[in-house]
């Protein structure tokens, strides 16, 4: 079943998405080399109580943190520990998501680690630009699959795959709702996008290959050959006045007026 939310509902959500955009981007600095996962686990923790959120995935399903830390082939779920220490040129893939009033929101960025060689730098900058492409195609009267192939084929235009087996979907009271949101499809397929829908677009990019395997701790996604992989997600409202970002940082929420 597909939850359309109201106007007031929207609000809720960006409100707890506006934090889940600012705990990200605060965490641009603190990732860098020499640091553990671990560590931006903790930092994670401190800015949710900071700012009165709930970390939506900490113990959703069991998965036992807050925030997940993906790691170069590491493609999504990643589980931060205090023996995994980034180094320079790698990229790292934070996905965070909160609940706020009863309401959740769900966000993810790659960052560079130090510096980053060109080739992987574009490896980020598609991505990025892919997830914008989905967000510009989730208006009133599109289908799904207008949005998964706009990605899809952004993606593969550059050489690159996207991940099929790891999908988008609905967000509002559940964390995962109706519907299913794949990087992926045909043009005129899929249900209709309405007003009031809510909806979690994460596209996955790997460098090589798009399969990928679960590693032996149950969680761990990582591409099967090895290559690189990036990750971009926002939460998005279907709109009269088109897709409206939920998850985008509009500066320190504590000291806003409104
Ligand atoms: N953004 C991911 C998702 O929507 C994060 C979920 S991690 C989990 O599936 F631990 F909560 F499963
Ligand atoms: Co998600």
């Amino acid at each position: 079943m597909i939850t359309r939310k109201t106007a007031d509902e929207i609000e809720i959500m960006a409100e707890g998405g506006r934090i889940v955009g600012r705990i990200l981007k605060m965490m641009e600095d603190v990732v860098g080399p020499g640091i553990t996962t671990s560590s931006i686990e903790k930092e994670a923790e401190k800015l949710s109580d900071h700012f009165g959120i709930i970390p939506a995935f900490k113990g959703y399903s069991g998965y036992p943190s807050a925030i997940c830390v993906s790691v170069n082939e590491e493609v999504v779920h990643g589980i931060p520990s205090p023996k995994r220490r980034l180094r320079e040129g790698d990229i790292v893939g934070l996905d965070f998501g909160a609940i706020h009033k009863g309401f959740f929101s769900d966000s993810a960025v790659t960052l560079p680690v130090g510096r980053i060689n060109s080739r992987v730098r574009k490896l980020l900058d598609v991505t990025r630009a892919a997830l914008e492409r989905g967000i510009q195609s989730a208006i009133i009267g599109n289908r799904l699959g207008d949005l998964g192939h706009a990605v899809q084929s952004y993606v593969e235009g550059f050489g690159y795959s996207v991940v099929q087996v790891f999908v988008g979907h609905g967000i509002g009271r559940s964390l995962h709702e109706d519907p299913q949101v794949p990087n992926f499809g045909e043009p005129g397929r899929g249900i209709v996008l309405e007003e009031g829908m809510t909806i979690a677009i994460e596209p996955m990019v790997n460098e090589g290959e798009s399969s990928v395997r679960v590693l032996d701790d149950g969680w761990t996604a990582v591409t099967t050959d090895g290559g690189l992989s990036a990750h971009f997600e926002h939460s998005i409202a279907v709109t009269k006045d088109g897709p409206r970002i939920l998850t985008l940082d509009c500066g320190d929420p504590k000291e806003r007026i409104s």
